[in-house]
């Protein structure tokens, strides 16, 4: 095999395309059609999104989870839930998708913008240095799948009264200690948008939480204020709450996805994910893979690379420049830092953008440094082989 790189010329590694993710099981596609055809397709008519709610709420191991429209919605509600308002502070890591600084917005507060750690999540250092009186909750983002250091933000978080609130949008499955991501803080938010680890059907989002008041205050913000219980023939509407339900369908797709989320999707992810740290881990060119540890599982969403740039001779997007022409599906490009977004850099953080950039740097090393990878249930070991192949083709052609 010739080593010149198909970006220059040469063949590529993969001559054939990689199977597509998402590909919704013949029993979710079924059940879907099922409600499609009973014509009952929101909450208040069928009983999908009750049972979905039910079946999450007891996989991940909580008392309650609230089905809602999507990721972001789901970190709206739960920050409002939990009484997050104007004249609060949220603490959260620059580094992660611009949803989730958004949704502090959403709720009237402040994100102000923290650096994260080697291991691409949050410092737990930074509540410390962060916290001011108006300091209301601290978001942890297990991102790629990474679980956080939760021993230490939940020991700072609560030293300090504040809410801990933990993003889970790309760990569906992830532990720590032994428990499921978003049953450590006081809420956790899910996605199930379509690149996520289970979808419903294209968008979707969950609270899962152990307090039965903010799984209540979540459905009634979901679902324009109403406040359930009581034997009201018409709910009353008590609070300003949005249009943020779930549907029938999407939950008919996800009740069955999550049927076959430990057996196939987990497992397989942690299988390759295995085969990537068999290879990666010492790989001259890479500094770093994302490995468990006595106390974390990681989900394994994207399998994070980090690269030894000092030792390249080009920087992470001709790499993936080159993989791409290698024949290898990436993740999309991950842009900028969420403080470096103009929404942001207006003032919503109290500090200058350049002081807000300034406490950010290790985010901001780590976003130019990171490859990630795709580590699908829809691959076969043999596309794992193949991303693996491409990988060690590129950084040898790009070693100094
Ligand atoms: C870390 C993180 N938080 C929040 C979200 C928002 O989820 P959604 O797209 O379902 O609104 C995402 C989605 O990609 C995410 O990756």
């Amino acid at each position: 095999m010739t080593d010149t790189l198909a970006l220059f010329g040469g063949p590529k590694t993969a001559a054939e395309p990689f199977p597509a993710w998402p590909r919704l099981s013949d029993k979710a596609q079924a059940e879907a059609a099922a409600v499609l055809a009973s014509g009952r397709l929101v909450q208040s008519a069928g009983t999908r999104v009750t049972a979905f709610e039910a079946a999450f709420a007891a996989w991940v191991g909580v008392p309650h989870a609230v089905a809602v429209a999507n990721g972001t919605a789901a970190l709206h509600t739960a920050l409002a839930a939990l009484g997050v308002g104007p004249g609060d502070e949220v603490i959260v890591p620059s580094h992660t998708f611009v949803a989730t600084p958004l949704a502090i917005l959403h709720a009237g507060a402040r994100p102000v913008f923290c650096d994260v750690t080697d291991d691409q999540t949050i410092d737990p250092r930074a509540i410390d240095e962060l916290a001011t009186p108006r300091t209301r909750a601290v978001i942890a983002v297990h991102l790629y799948g990474v679980m956080c250091d939760m021993g230490r933000i939940l020991e700072r978080s609560r030293a300090r009264g504040i809410v801990l609130i933990e993003d889970c949008a790309q760990a569906l499955g992830g532990e720590w200690q032994g428990r499921r991501a978003g049953t450590l803080g006081d809420a956790g938010c899910f996605s199930f948008s379509q690149v996520k680890h289970l979808t419903t059907a294209g968008e979707g989002g969950m609270v899962a939480t152990a307090d039965a008041g903010v799984a209540g205050r979540v459905r009634s913000l979901a679902d324009l204020g109403r406040e359930r219980g009581g034997d009201a023939a018409v709910l009353p509407h008590v609070r300003p709450g949005w249009n943020y339900h779930l549907t029938e369908v999407q939950a008919a797709v996800g009740l069955a996805e999550l049927e076959r989320l430990e057996s196939w999707n987990l497992a397989r992810r942690q299988g390759f994910a295995k085969a990537y740290d068999h290879a990666f881990s010492q790989l001259p060119g890479v500094t770093a893979v994302p490995l468990n540890t006595d106390a974390r599982r990681n989900a394994y969403w994207v399998y994070p690379l980090q690269l030894d740039l000092a030792h390249l001779t080009c920087g992470v997007e001709r790499v993936r420049e080159a993989l791409a022409a290698e024949g290898i599906p990436l993740p999309p490009a991950t842009g900028r830092e969420c403080c470096e977004e103009p929404v942001f850099a207006g003032g919503a953080d109290a500090a200058a953008p350049a002081a807000t950039h300034a406490r950010c740097l290790n985010a901001a090393a780590l976003r130019a440094r990171t490859l990630g990878l795709y580590l699908h249930p829809t691959w076969d070991r043999p596309h794992i082989d193949l991303v693996v192949a491409a990988v060690k083709k590129v950084l040898r052609a790009f070693r100094r």
